[in-house]
């Protein structure tokens, strides 16, 4: 897909982070954008920064874990917007819980978002784009699709499963609709709202603050819920550097899209060692911190 000119995009969870940026830099390319989201005060927010951008733009309030509501998307989007080529299946949250600890409600909150809203969706706006003469469906999974680490089960079940599902289809899309790309993203990370809308057990989490802070994976880890929110904020890429990695991916059409230099050195290490890559990530995380990207944000002129 060369351009996303006069293309119409929908994108989930658009109104933070990657999918905030993509449905802005999918504008500023010419796209029409139907921006979704639950929270309908930031979601207003992206619709205006949109407005500065020549193109139709609307915007729906969705939990993507209501099936109905979903199904009853793509009708919505074919009446004002007359098709659908790009859909982003953006939208997704986590918990920061050890499986014995974790309440059932929260595992199935990441369940039902993370997992039911890409198939909800996929399942939706497929009879919509198979014969569009160019189409796409992009899946966010994360680089913790690819390797695991320990207080992420709900997610990490979440984002194998989205990987899983996401590659089966582009295979089956490429023998019988090869005009509809089917891609898989796996980001690093980008500085988001993420950890800091996720659901922890307080207490689990006061109990656990010495562990983290000793931990490998979570070395220098903060005190405090908010903290470890704000921390992740401001680290990591910018989201809407992520979303230009995002789009060229598609224009490219790259079934895996990695974002960050961490996501790369990560996926490397399950292929070189896939038993005992965790081992290796001492190895790899100076070269992380040497190179990672420097938070800023694109130019959106
Ligand atoms: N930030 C990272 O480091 C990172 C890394 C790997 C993967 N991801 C994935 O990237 C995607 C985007 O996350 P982000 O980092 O931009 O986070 P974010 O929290 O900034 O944005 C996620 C958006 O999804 C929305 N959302 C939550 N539940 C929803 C629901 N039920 N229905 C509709 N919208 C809902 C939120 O309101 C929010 O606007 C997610 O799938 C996430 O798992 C993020």
């Amino acid at each position: 897909m060369k351009s996303f000119k006069e293309k119409v995009a929908v994108i989930t969870g658009a109104g933070s982070g990657m999918g905030r940026y993509l449905a802005v830099l999918l504008a500023k390319d010419g796209a029409d954008v139907v921006v979704c989201d639950v929270n309908e005060e930031t979601l207003n927010e992206t619709v205006e920064m949109l407005r500065k951008y020549n193109v139709s733009v609307s915007s729906h309030i969705l939990d993507v874990a209501d099936k109905e509501a979903v199904e009853a998307l793509p009708e919505k989007v074919i009446e004002q917007h007359g098709k659908v080529d790009l859909v982003f299946n953006n939208a997704g949250v986590t918990t920061g819980s050890h499986f014995k600890d974790m309440e059932e409600d929260n595992w199935d909150w990441v369940m039902d978002i993370n997992f039911g809203g890409v198939i909800n969706s996929t399942r939706a706006f497929i009879p919509h784009m198979i014969d569009r003469p160019e189409a796409a469906i992009v899946n966010t999974s994360s680089i913790f699709g690819m390797v695991a680490v320990p207080g992420q089960t709900a997610y990490h079940a979440t984002k194998f499963a989205v990987r899983g599902f996401t590659e089966s289809l582009a295979m089956e899309m490429a023998d019988t609709n090869p005009n509809l790309q089917i891609h898989c993203v796996h980001p690093g990370h980008v500085g988001t709202n993420i950890a800091a809308n996720a659901r922890f057990d307080e207490e689990e989490f006061n109990n656990q603050v010495e562990e983290r802070q000793n931990s490998i994976f979570t070395r220098g880890a903060p005190s405090t819920i908010e903290e470890m929110g704000n921390q992740f904020r401001e680290g990591g890429m910018h989201p809407s550097k992520a979303a230009e990695i995002i789009l060229n991916g598609v224009k490219k059409n790259k079934r895996r899209i990695f974002i960050g230099l961490d996501a790369k050195l990560l996926d490397l290490s399950q292929r070189l060692f896939p038993k005992h890559y965790h081992k290796t990530w001492p190895l790899f995380m100076p070269l992380m911190m040497i190179f990672r990207d420097k938070k800023q944000l694109k130019s959106l002129d």
